[in-house]
């Protein structure tokens, strides 16, 4: 069973898809992350961020790995953890060159659909995962969330990671994040069709978590998932 989980930065859909695939007993991929690694390596092998075939080869063959598992999801380059650094204000402000070129997302939907090939059920998150990566998944969720709220969340998440910056700072990054995800030529941020919207803006974790699985119930899906919790 594949369950995809899209929106914008800030929605909340990486805790969601977490905390989903916990209470499933299944894991979960973090498309973003992959994003990310792959920002950072660009960054850190001095390519120019332009260059389309040096992007996708950094994609392709770049030395990197998720190892995704139902409560964590750990990330390295070259050997080396970078879990936490793919976080930085220095790679979010990087990722819209990675995120835009066709070369790269080509890979890394091939590599996403191994990796879910090789899962079974799963639960997979980003901004394409129920219309370009898996069009044909059992249930698609789309979380959205005023952007005030997106922001507020991004900036404690940064804060609590030790990052030093402003709120206007996250607030500029967020919103130009929103306009290139959203008018990309390739696979734009889009609500898929056939998707379950959710608007977290006034909603816990937890109350994400019980209409998601509220959904799963009346569909008759909670049964099937190996592992599932259905109370
Ligand atoms: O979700 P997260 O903020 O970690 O994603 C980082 C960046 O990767 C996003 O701003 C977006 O540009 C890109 N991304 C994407 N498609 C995905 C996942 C992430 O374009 N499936």
């Amino acid at each position: 069973m594949i369950i995809t989980i899209d929106g914008p930065a800030g929605s909340g859909k990486s805790t969601a898809a977490r905390k989903l695939a916990a209470k499933l007993g299944i894991p979960y991929l973090d498309t973003g992350a992959m994003y990310r690694v792959v920002t950072l390596a660009a960054l850190e092998t001095g390519i120019d961020l332009h260059d389309e075939a040096a992007l996708t080869r950094v994609a392709e063959q770049g030395q990197y790995a998720l190892d995704p598992g139902p409560t964590h999801i750990r990330v390295t380059l070259d050997g080396r953890d970078v879990t936490e650094e793919i976080r930085s204000m220095r790679v979010n402000d990087h990722t819209r060159f990675i995120a835009g070129s066709p070369g790269v997302r080509r890979a890394l939907i091939q590599k996403q659909r191994e990796i879910v090939g090789r899962m079974g059920d799963v639960v997979t998150e980003g901004r394409d995962q129920g219309t370009a990566a898996f069009p044909d998944a059992d249930v698609k969720f789309f979380l959205d969330a005023a952007p005030t709220k997106r922001v507020e969340r991004r900036y404690h998440e940064l804060l609590a990671d030790g990052e030093e910056v402003t709120f206007d700072q996250v607030l500029a990054n967020v919103l130009e994040r929103d306009r290139t995800d959203s008018q990309r030529p390739v696979a734009p941020l889009r609500m898929p069709p056939g998707a379950i919207q959710i608007d977290t803006t006034h909603l816990s974790i937890a109350e994400v978590l019980d209409a998601m699985l509220a959904h799963l119930r009346d569909a008759g899906w909670l049964s099937q998932v190996t592992g599932s919790i259905p109370d």
